[in-house]
């Protein structure tokens, strides 16, 4: 239980976590005293969740224990600092693999994926390893121990929408191709889900989808490869940004402090059985637009070229990603507060101290 006097503060990895522990009410009830494991955790996503978490569990009298597997595939040099954490234990583990459990699970967060495409173009069966083997071996560890499980999907299960679902509610059931260079993350994540489903209704686990729709901010790593760090890195070193494919593709971009408050809302109360699209529904900006947007946050040229896709990026990229979030307002209480423009500046704010412009 929370102690209402207590003023312990942990410090922080990161600028926004402070407002994470603000924004979900009842958080210290919902994680004192639990056992929380956390996968992927040295990656974007993961370093950020186990941030929030060992912050509120400063200020408990009965903190959670929080467990945190990585095996370090992508997860680069700023990721292994997550295993220096204190108030967390870290395990080089890799989730496709047998795990040995000791002691009570009440929740598991798994997060661990191959996110970004040019490191799913580059690892295609450990991309789908960690989606269905890792996905099965977290579901079966959730059922023994009688934890509840949320599985971090990605709104690519969507595919290409047809315009029709843009914006896209979690009922449509996709545009998606299972042959091609983008099948091993899209199609594993959609197999993951059907894993959820199968040990919701037939084994009784409490499990959550999570859906994230293009998340950014402060913690990515320069050689992450997604557009925003590309972008940061370019500006660092005062290089012009690539566009691919003429920039006219559309995405809503939802600032990590918001994605992590839906995130642990469906982590921690959502509805059994139940998927929750992630994200923020505006503005959907092609990537022309993004670049203009980036340059008045940085507050200085962006110069750019228009060049063809590389071949370490997969083919296919669907045309429009904007998330209905719709249920989980309602179900959840979850709404994005941090404006586009805004998360942009703050994003290049961190970015020009923390990336050395070599990307
Ligand atoms: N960030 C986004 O915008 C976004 C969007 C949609 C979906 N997602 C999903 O959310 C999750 C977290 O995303 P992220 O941005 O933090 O990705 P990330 O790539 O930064 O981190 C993922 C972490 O998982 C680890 N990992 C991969 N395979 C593993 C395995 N077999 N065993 C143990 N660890 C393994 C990696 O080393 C990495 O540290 C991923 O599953 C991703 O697919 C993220």
């Amino acid at each position: 239980m929370s102690d209402p006097s207590s003023n312990r503060q942990a410090a922080t990895l990161f600028p926004d976590t402070p407002e994470i522990e603000e924004r979900i009410h009842g958080l210290h009830d919902l994680i004192a005293g639990r056992t929380i494991l956390i996968t992927g955790a040295a990656g974007f996503v993961g370093r950020y969740l186990i941030d929030a978490l060992v912050r509120t569990n400063a200020a408990l009298n009965e903190p959670a224990r929080l467990v945190a597997y990585d095996n370090m595939i992508t997860a680069g040099k700023a990721g292994a600092a997550v295993a220096d954490l204190p108030g967390i234990e870290f395990v080089n583990a890799d989730v496709t693999q047998p795990i040995a459990w000791d002691g009570p699970l009440d929740v598991v967060i798994h997060a661990a994926g191959i996110a970004s495409p040019q490191h799913y173009r580059a690892h295609p069966l450990a991309t789908l390893d960690s989606a269905i083997r890792g996905s099965r071996r977290m579901l079966e560890l959730a059922g023994e121990h009688g934890a509840r499980l949320a599985f971090f999907s990605s709104s690519e299960i969507y595919g290409d929408p047809d315009p029709a679902h843009v914006p896209t509610r979690e009922t449509y059931r996709g545009n998606v191709a299972c042959l091609g260079p983008r099948a091993c993350y899209d199609e594993s994540k959609r197999v993951g889900e059907t894993l959820c489903y199968i040990f919701h209704h037939t084994h009784g686990v409490h499990t959550n989808i999570i859906r994230p729709f293009n998340v950014y901010g402060p913690g990515m790593q320069e050689a992450d490869y997604r557009v925003l760090p590309n972008f940061a890195s370019r500006a660092k070193a005062g290089r012009p940004v690539s566009i691919y494919g003429g920039g006219i593709h559309t995405r809503t971009y939802c600032y990590v402090s918001d994605a992590i408050v839906g995130f642990l809302l469906v982590a921690l109360k959502g509805v059994a059985g139940e998927p929750y699209n992630i994200g923020n529904p505006t503005p959907e900006v092609s990537t022309l637009e993004l670049r203009e947007r980036c340059e008045r946050a940085l507050g200085r040229p962006l110069p750019y070229e228009l060049v063809a896709y590389p071949d370490s990026y997969p083919a296919d990229e669907p045309t429009r990603r904007c998330p209905d979030i719709g249920k989980a307002r309602e179900q959840l209480g979850y709404e994005p507060v941090v404006s586009f423009d805004d998360g942009l500046r703050r994003f290049f704010t961190w970015t020009e101290a923390h990336y050395a412009g070599e990307s």
